[in-house]
């Protein structure tokens, strides 16, 4: 028999949702702002789905009251936001646009007059052109600019912002950006990728010291990274050492190279040395500074990578290519798991593993789940509403994931949902909505959908009920 009764998360839990600069601001060449790589990207043809950029998105620059009003509606108690470096640095580095640090300050103080505690986030991606055009991650002047800008941002909002997130998922920034060139600045090359992963951590270890220096004792530092689970499915055909190999390298690969020199101050053992910075990169010290002490570490958990015996040279249904190289195995997606439009599988229980292991691994680190969520079909119905089923019943089963984790001993603070708005999803353009709320992008009207309800419910019962 289930237990019927609901599952509570403990006092104090924070409820938040996300978004980043680049997805919701809009008014990209407002008030100085000088332009980013997602700027340049989304204007170059082929980029971007349907040719859309971020030039309006939810035009949050300027209804970012409206905004704190629907956080405000929904009784939650965190939001975290991205800064725009090239609001704040138009060049990246050398003259401050006091318009853009003025922008972050009042939208701190519209959360903080609803109650809302503001959750910073300095890199979510938009890279001052200007840096790309001198090298950009691959080359090391870019973390030290961006230790310098974390200073700027740190004087002009340590008095309200009370959290601070240096990075959001630098592997995708490493990956999708230098590597497989899907996300801008859309280079495709490997080197380039291994020597940003490097610049990207170091860069976030400067930037904890600069934050240290410039923020109020009580601030909390720390970094997001999209973590997954690996699973392996054995099969009766003797594989288990190859597909041990694999999980093996696949981890380290994946989440290995950021989490390992974070908490430790070291690159990790089974990654391939491809995704490893080439040792002429690490200068004495780096390393050190990489693993400076954190306040918490942000989880931004979407989906599981599962392996399998199979063949690369041929693949099935559900199947591709895994990076580990393996000989005998591939990665595949589960037949009978429901998966999201994005082709993401819905696996709430990776969620619950993940915030165990990383509980055991770093052991008295405050976690928060800084993002989590789903694309659906939304739409809004003759009736008026977005009765989004499918993100009420994945949001559903992630908050019982959690709540389950946290009772069997996971060290979780919070969570944010992503997203707040129906958004720019970076390549995907506005093809795919992941908001809580609904965005007619022609009238910029919000239409709160059903899974707003849902959240606001579980927030303020700060309990998830029963699954049906
Ligand atoms: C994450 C990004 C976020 C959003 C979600 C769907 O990788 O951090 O901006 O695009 O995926």
């Amino acid at each position: 028999m289930t237990d019927q009764s609901p599952l509570a998360f403990p006092p104090g839990f924070t409820w938040g949702a996300a978004t980043a600069a680049y997805q919701i601001e809009g008014a990209a060449n407002a008030d100085g702002k000088g332009p980013s790589v997602w700027d340049t990207f989304s204007h170059t043809p082929g980029r971007v789905r349907g040719g859309d950029t971020g030039d309006i998105a939810c035009d949050s620059y300027h209804r970012y009251r409206e905004d704190a009003d629907l956080l405000s509606s929904l009784g939650l108690s965190a939001y975290r936001f991205s800064v725009s470096w090239p609001r704040i640095l138009p060049d990246g580095a050398g003259q401050v646009n006091q318009a853009g640090l003025d922008y972050y300050r009042a939208l701190a103080d519209a959360l903080l007059e609803r109650g809302i505690a503001p959750t910073a986030t300095l890199y979510h991606w938009d890279l001052p052109q200007a840096l790309q055009d001198r090298g950009g991650w691959p080359s090391r002047e870019t973390a030290l600019r961006f230790a310098d800008y974390a200073a700027i941002v740190a004087e002009a909002l340590g008095d309200r912002v009370a959290q601070w997130i240096t990075l959001n998922e630098p592997l995708v920034v490493a990956n999708n950006g230098y590597r497989t060139g899907v996300h801008a600045p859309g280079l495709r090359d490997a080197g380039a990728a291994a020597a940003a992963t490097h610049h990207l951590l170091l860069g976030h270890g400067m930037a904890v010291a600069a934050l240290r220096a410039a923020l109020p004792s009580a601030a909390e530092v720390g970094i997001t990274l999209n973590l997954t689970p690996v699973r392996v499915t054995e099969g009766a055909d003797g594989s288990a050492a190859a597909l041990e190999r694999a999980r093996l390298i696949t981890e380290a690969s994946t989440n290995g190279v950021f989490l390992e020199p974070v908490l430790t101050g070291r690159y990790p053992e089974h990654a391939l040395p491809a995704v490893l910075p080439p040792d002429s990169l690490i200068e004495d010290g780096d390393l050190a500074t990489i693993a400076a002490p954190l306040d918490f570490l942000g989880v931004n958990y979407y989906q599981p990578t599962h392996l399998r015996a199979g063949d690369p040279g041929d693949l099935r249904r559900n199947e591709e290519t895994s990076i580990a190289g393996v000989d005998g195995v591939v990665q595949y997606r589960p037949a009978g798991l429901a998966r999201t439009p994005m082709g993401w599988i819905v696996d709430p229980e990776g969620l619950y593993e993940l915030l165990l292991r990383l509980s055991k691994d770093a052991p008295g680190l405050p976690l928060y789940v800084t993002e989590n969520g789903c694309a659906a079909e939304d739409y809004v119905n003759p009736d008026g509403v977005v009765d989004d089923v499918e993100r009420v019943r994945y949001l559903h089963l992630h908050l019982d994931a959690a709540a389950r984790a946290i009772r069997d001993g996971a060290n979780l603070a919070g969570y944010y949902v992503w997203s707040l708005l129906d958004n720019f999803e970076w390549a995907w353009g506005y093809q795919k909505r992941f908001g809580i709320v609904f965005v007619d992008f022609g009238t910029q009207r919000r239409i709160p959908k059903a899974s707003s309800a849902f959240y606001a419910d579980v927030a303020a019962a700060n309990a998830v009920p029963p699954l049906p």
